[in-house]
């Protein structure tokens, strides 16, 4: 069996950069038309001028032939002027600011505390139509991990939503049934994206038979019943929810650790295990709707012109791919995924 769809697009992705980039850039590529480029390098991209300089060093190490266009994002931080995002705007390559809670996640020590200490520059990109990208999570110790996007939404994102309504907001990387429901439930300036290991992982497949870092990822996985519910958005047809993978490489040395990183590489089989996701629900008919459509339309771009080809036909992933000095362990690392890409022509 094949499955063709419109050339999908990631709208939440982890390129990092140098011999990193080059290492990981080729997997989404080769799947993806565009990518929303995540700003958390160190230093982190706070400026269009590093925004433009990264997109460079993005479009050199492309393989040769390739086709893929970077959007780039700002890092937000509590000195982010409302100029910068007149100029953001400007620019035509820049296509929305994160917002990291300070401390909540890798690189995210130069985020914002509170947003209600840069209200000028919420208005700013309020008035030009700028998303907003949320990670959205608290950080306060004293709440218990698998509740912290939960009470994001209660504590930070209903009041951030009544403050400036005209906000394009995207919470990224949804975990939990209450972000779905306030995503449903927000009207049309407010969106999510799901990852695919969000889609077929519970919180279970940290502890599968001992414990597992190549699983850990934030937010973390949660528990069942909030899988089904991501799966329900995902394949609902809702126009408010599109992929994101986060695929976020770390080398196996810094996941393998006392203090391991938090990140999942998926680009490697991203739409393909999207694929898997959808079959299991038996909704592949709406696989391209999710991959290819919801996000272009939410960010007011074109949807892409050519399209993929996936076959139902299982192969194994590598149990390591090279990563600069280092390797790094995918997803499903020496087991199969059931689709693959199919090379175009
Ligand atoms: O698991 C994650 N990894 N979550 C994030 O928010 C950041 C990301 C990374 O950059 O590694
Ligand atoms: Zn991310």
């Amino acid at each position: 069996m094949q499955l063709r769809l419109t050339r999908p697009d990631d709208w939440h992705l982890h390129l990092r950069d140098g011999a990193a980039l080059a290492a990981v850039l080729g997997d989404t590529a080769a799947r993806f038309g565009r990518a929303i480029v995540m700003p958390n390098l160190k230093p982190p991209v706070t400026t269009v001028a590093l925004a433009q300089a990264y997109r460079n060093r993005i479009l050199a190490a492309l393989p040769p032939g390739a086709r893929f266009e970077p959007l780039m994002t700002l890092y937000l931080t509590e000195r982010t002027p409302p100029f910068e995002i007149e100029a953001a705007v400007r620019s035509g390559c820049v296509h929305a600011v994160k917002y990291y809670p300070a401390g909540a996640t890798t690189n995210a020590d130069h985020g914002v505390a509170d947003w209600r200490r840069v209200r000028p520059t919420l208005a700013a990109m309020e008035r030009l139509r700028l998303p907003l990208l949320l990670h959205g999570e608290v950080t306060d110790a004293d709440v218990d991990a698998f509740d912290r996007e939960r009470v994001f939404v209660e504590r930070e994102l209903q009041p951030l939503r009544r403050e400036f309504p005209g906000l394009r907001l995207v919470l990224e990387h949804v975990t939990t049934a209450e972000a779905v429901d306030f995503v449903r439930g927000a009207g049309p300036d407010t969106a999510a994206t799901i990852t695919a290991h969000h889609l077929l992982w519970n919180r279970n497949a940290l502890f599968l038979g001992g414990l597992r870092p190549h699983a850990y990822c934030l937010p973390v996985l949660k528990r069942e019943r909030h899988r089904q519910a991501l799966v329900a958005a995902a394949t609902g047809g809702e126009p408010r929810f599109f992929l994101g993978t986060d695929s976020a490489p770390h080398a196996r040395a810094a996941k393998e650790s006392d203090c391991g990183c938090a990140g999942i590489y998926t680009a490697h089989a991203a739409i393909e295990l999207y694929a898997e996701a959808f079959e299991a629900a038996g909704r592949l008919d709406r696989l391209e709707a999710f991959a290819s459509w919801h996000g272009a339309d939410f960010y007011g771009l074109p949807r892409n012109g050519g399209t993929i080809t996936l076959e139902r036909r299982a192969w194994t992933v590598p149990a390591t791919l090279p990563f600069g000095d280092g390797e790094l362990v995918p997803m499903r690392a020496g087991q199969t995924v059931a689709w693959r890409l199919v090379p175009s022509a």
